[in-house]
């Protein structure tokens, strides 16, 4: 695949630039090998105390979080602003180099900030399938990769799933939205685990390697359902943030 992209963001057609072809995520370096057998646990830190960012980030770790996510929000998109670039490079400051920083772009303009999240040191950046059309999805998937970053396309529950099949070559995450992006604290919306299940039955029918991801009114009684229909990743802001025993609560989501 030609990559019409530059990890500046600045995007125009180059011979010489080809999209790096999709490997496995190396998750290796980051996830202990014995985790990877288990569910991936990421709190959201939009459910954390944002009076105290970097202490929360290092305790959803040391409760055994896999990875964080990130959910940035620009107001326009959705309909809630959260945080930008800064906000990120201050958790990447505030966690181990090895810490893997899950960013989720609910934005109209992924390409235009892409850069500044790139430099804020995220491991994996998704933007939304929803943005096709005023977005070019496959420079930007293909500028992420370039930048470093492993790629991620997110659908939300409204939006049919057959779109995300032409960008499957080109990301390494799927995120399937299980709410209405915006806010967390929503009920989980059952009815997008058909999306997981033909999302893995599609992954095995082509060979890839993306991982599934489910963001959005996950705790450890919907864990079970999620891990059935094929999730490899779990998002989980206020049942893991808000949780009494927050160890416990990622513990139970893991099995
Ligand atoms: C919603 C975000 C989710 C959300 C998850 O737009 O993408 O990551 O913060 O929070 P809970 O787990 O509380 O639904
Ligand atoms: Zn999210």
């Amino acid at each position: 695949m030609i990559c019409r992209c530059l990890p500046l963001g600045v995007f125009f057609l180059r011979s010489d630039v080809v999209c790096p072809r999709q490997t496995r995520p190396d998750l290796t370096m980051r996830v202990p090998s014995t985790m990877l057998q288990s569910m991936l646990v990421a709190p959201s830190m939009l459910a954390c105390d944002f009076r105290k960012i970097g202490h929360e980030a290092q305790r959803a770790l040391a409760a055994g979080a896999d990875w964080l996510h990130l959910d940035v929000m620009d107001g326009a998109f959705v309909d809630n602003i959260s945080f930008g670039p800064d906000i990120c490079t201050a958790i990447r400051k505030s966690v181990p180099p090895e810490t893997f920083l899950d960013a989720h772009l609910m934005i109209n303009a992924p390409d235009h900030y892409l850069p500044r999240f790139l430099k804020a040191g995220m491991n994996l950046i998704s933007i939304h399938v929803e943005r096709e059309g005023a977005v070019d999805l496959h420079a930007t998937l293909c500028a992420i990769r370039q930048g470093g970053a492993q790629s991620g396309l997110a659908v939300n529950p409204a939006t049919s799933v057959e779109r995300v099949l032409p960008y499957l070559e080109e990301v390494d995450l799927v995120l399937v939205m299980s709410v209405v992006p915006g806010f967390g604290g929503q009920s989980f919306m059952a009815e997008v685990l058909d999306k997981v299940r033909f999302l893995r039955d599609e992954r095995a029918r082509r060979d890839l390697h993306f991982l599934i991801q489910m963001d959005g009114g996950i705790g450890p009684a919907q864990a079970a359902q999620c891990r059935e229909a094929g999730a490899d990743c779990l998002v989980a802001g206020s049942s893991t943030f808000k949780a009494p025993d927050m160890a416990l609560a990622i513990l139970s989501m893991k099995k």
